[in-house]
């Protein structure tokens, strides 16, 4: 039996619940490294399907071994056509999101080895999923505008092949190698919220696509993954906003957040932001598109002179500050942003939910349990005297 610990920490700040050998967060120094490597260098370097491969085997892989795991994931890409058919009759102003949580149960269904419990069938559903992630948020945004779903592409990238499902055209290189780099960059992040999520399903032993499904519910959340949607409607919002520092003010006076900045674990900027505000300077310049480059900038530097008048000088702008204008500049809606969040995270959720499942960070398995105190109405151990409703207050 684990000794057992007391403590109360509202909310779980700072306390360590396992040992994971997945990725690492210096929040300090604002280092952020999956297995070993850097997020900068994998984004200079390395591509999504690579990436994926090395969060969910522990270390990247020779040529012969990359190919072969594209291989799994281009076969992987086609989803059952029942569940398209199930998409057609779902209302066409559904969220994303909840569209995406809902189809992740469907897609479990039909998968051939959802109650094969050895480690080489979780490291296939991790494949199916991975690809087929994408396929369903592609397929929704054409069918919620009256269009049919599109088969994959086999000679596309991962990235690349998502574009095409969803719009239909051959995508620009450029910007399905940015979107490629995106998805690196979003594809694990230690023990956030919804890969918590994901492991604390899984530690009951319900299967993959169960944890997926709590994960995905976890990320839509406006303080998690949802957060990007909402830096989208602040930039929108602003367009015509003579005074950004004094809406930034007034913002904060009123109570309110400014979205996409502060974060749980970085005390400085979000490796992650640093390299997505480049690129969308380079995208804003390439595209016309400065104005809303320019705008969040404004915004961003209003923000920290305001935080730091306030004595919050560690709340600098995260991931999702700079993946709104750069998914926009892409042409991808607002109500998709959170969505191509959970194509990339799959990755790091699947990674973990094995880890967990397969206990490959710590001696064995865990079921997570923890406590709460009990602050409501007590009459002692005998319990409160039941009264029939005509006898209540
Ligand atoms: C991410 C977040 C929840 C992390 O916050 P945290 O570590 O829990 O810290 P707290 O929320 O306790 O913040 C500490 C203080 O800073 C303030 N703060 C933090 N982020 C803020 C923001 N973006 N705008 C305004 N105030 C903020 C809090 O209101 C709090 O003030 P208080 O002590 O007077 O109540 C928080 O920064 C936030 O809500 N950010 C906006 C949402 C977002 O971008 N989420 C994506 C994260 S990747």
């Amino acid at each position: 039996m684990a000794e057992a610990v007391r403590v109360k920490n509202i909310g779980l700040r700072g306390v360590t619940v396992a040992d994971t050998k997945v990725s690492f967060i210096d929040g300090e120094n604002g280092i952020l490294i999956y297995r070993g490597y850097r997020i900068e260098e994998l984004a200079q370097n390395s591509s999504y399907t690579e990436t994926a491969y090395l969060l969910l085997n522990g270390d990247l892989p020779n040529r012969q071994r990359l190919e072969e795991f594209t291989a799994q994931l281009v076969e992987a890409r086609k989803v059952p056509e029942y569940l398209h058919e199930s998409l057609k009759k779902w209302p066409r102003d559904a969220h994303p999101m909840d569209v995406l949580q809902a189809s992740v149960p469907i897609l479990a269904m039909a998968d051939p080895e959802l109650r094969d419990e050895t480690r080489p069938a979780a490291a296939r559903q991790a494949v199916r999923l991975i690809s087929r992630i994408p396929a369903v948020v592609a397929a929704w945004h054409r069918i919620r505008r009256g269009l049919e779903p599109l088969p994959p592409d086999e000679r596309l990238s991962h990235a690349a092949n998502f574009l095409w499902q969803m719009n239909g055209t051959k995508p620009d290189e450029e910007v399905a190698h940015d979107l490629d780099v995106c998805l690196i960059l979003h594809a694990d992040h230690t023990f956030n919220a919804s890969t918590f999520a994901c492991r604390e399903v899984v530690s009951t032993r319900a299967h993959m696509y169960a944890s997926v499904t709590a994960g995905i519910g976890a990320l839509s959340g406006s303080l998690h993954g949802g957060a990007n949607a909402q830096v989208m409607e602040m930039l929108r919002g602003l367009e015509r906003e003579k005074d950004v520092p004094g809406w930034v003010k007034k913002h904060l006076d009123g109570g309110r957040k400014i979205m996409g900045m502060g974060h749980a674990v970085y005390k400085t900027m979000d490796p992650r932001a640093k390299f997505l505000k480049e690129m969308g300077l380079r995208i804003g310049q390439k595209t016309g598109q400065e104005k809303l480059t320019q705008l969040s900038r404004d915004i961003e530097e209003a923000a920290v002179r305001e935080f730091e008048k306030r004595g919050l000088s560690t709340i600098k702008p995260n991931v999702d500050f700079f993946s709104a204008p750069v998914y926009s500049m892409m042409g991808i809606p607002g109500d998709l942003m959170t969505p191509v969040f959970a194509i990339s995270r799959i990755a790091g959720w699947c990674a973990h939910i094995i880890e967990e499942e397969f206990a490959e960070a710590q001696e064995r398995p865990a079921l997570y349990r923890p406590q709460a105190e009990y602050v409501g109405n007590y009459c002692g151990l005998m319990g409160c005297e039941y009264h029939s409703p005509e006898k209540r207050a």
